[in-house]
């Protein structure tokens, strides 16, 4: 949330874009980080990329609900006033659309959080469309859509093939149609995502799509220079947390090893 008027519903984020303020999105997935960065931003999405991130997965394909759910109810302990989306796992929702009515469900039923995300174009249209008129609210997500990596050939830029930036506004107004509250869009051109951003009514959160997004999401772990395996050219590290960590671990080991910790100030008479 931000310090100047919090927005605590999926409807706050469209009038954030109506009135031309950048909404501010990190993914989270713990309580300790939902506390500290949750007063700093305007929703915390507790994405799919937490099988990367803290289960160490090359992609987001194993994710289960469970495990969303389990990460998604700590992020709430840790900001329970915060604008808490959380991202459908795959074969959470491609399955039929009862399935992904069951599961968006459950997802919010157990976790708090105010609105589910999920992937594709028009595919998925129908199933965004049941979800809404069920009072689910989801997010849209367009561009590499990380459940389909196989099928991308890779985390790769996308929309730049001929007819794909015509295919990508389409889908785009689609989901909106549907009732999508919001459209996250990832690796796609600037212009192109310029672009649908200034046609749709509703707000685009970009990753690698440039500054003419209503709003911007990172990944909170690659931001604080924790991964320095991973350096896209979308990324910018606010922090270099890699090397504070390693230090303070290396630190710690010293004075164990040497018995100078715990002293008198560390112990219990
Ligand atoms: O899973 C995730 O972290 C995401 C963001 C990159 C948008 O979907």
């Amino acid at each position: 949330m931000s310090s100047e008027s919090p927005p605590r519903t999926v409807l706050d984020l469209t009038a954030m874009k109506a009135s031309g303020r950048k909404i501010v999105m990190l993914t989270c997935y713990d309580a300790i980080f939902a506390r500290l960065i949750a007063p700093e931003v305007d929703v915390l999405l507790v994405g799919d990329s937490v099988n990367q991130v803290v289960a160490g997965h090359t992609t987001t394909l194993s994710a289960t609900l469970e495990q969303l759910i389990y990460h998604t109810r700590a992020v709430r302990r840790g900001a329970p006033n915060s604008l808490v989306l959380v991202d459908l796992p795959f074969l959470s929702y491609q399955v039929s659309v009862e399935d992904a009515i069951r599961n968006a469900g459950r997802v919010l039923q157990k976790t708090g959080a105010q609105g589910v995300k999920l992937e594709g174009g028009r595919h998925v249209v129908a199933t965004v469309r049941a979800l809404v008129e069920r009072g689910i609210p989801v997010m849209g997500h367009l561009g590499l859509t990380p459940q389909s990596v196989h099928a991308l050939g890779g985390h790769r830029i996308q929309g730049r093939e001929t007819g794909a930036p015509e295919r990508m506004r389409n889908d785009a107004r689609e989901l909106e149609d549907a009732g999508a509250f919001g459209l996250v869009l990832e690796l796609v051109p600037a212009g192109l995502a310029r672009r649908i951003s200034e046609t749709l009514r509703i707000p685009t959160i970009g990753i690698g799509a440039g500054a003419g997004c209503d709003g911007q999401v990172l990944v909170l772990h690659d931001m604080l220079g924790l991964n320095e395996t991973f350096s896209p050219r979308f990324l910018k590290r606010f922090a270099s947390l890699a090397g504070t960590v390693r230090d303070a671990a290396r630190g710690y080991a010293k004075e164990v090893r040497a018995g100078t910790y715990p002293d008198d100030q560390h112990s219990f008479e």
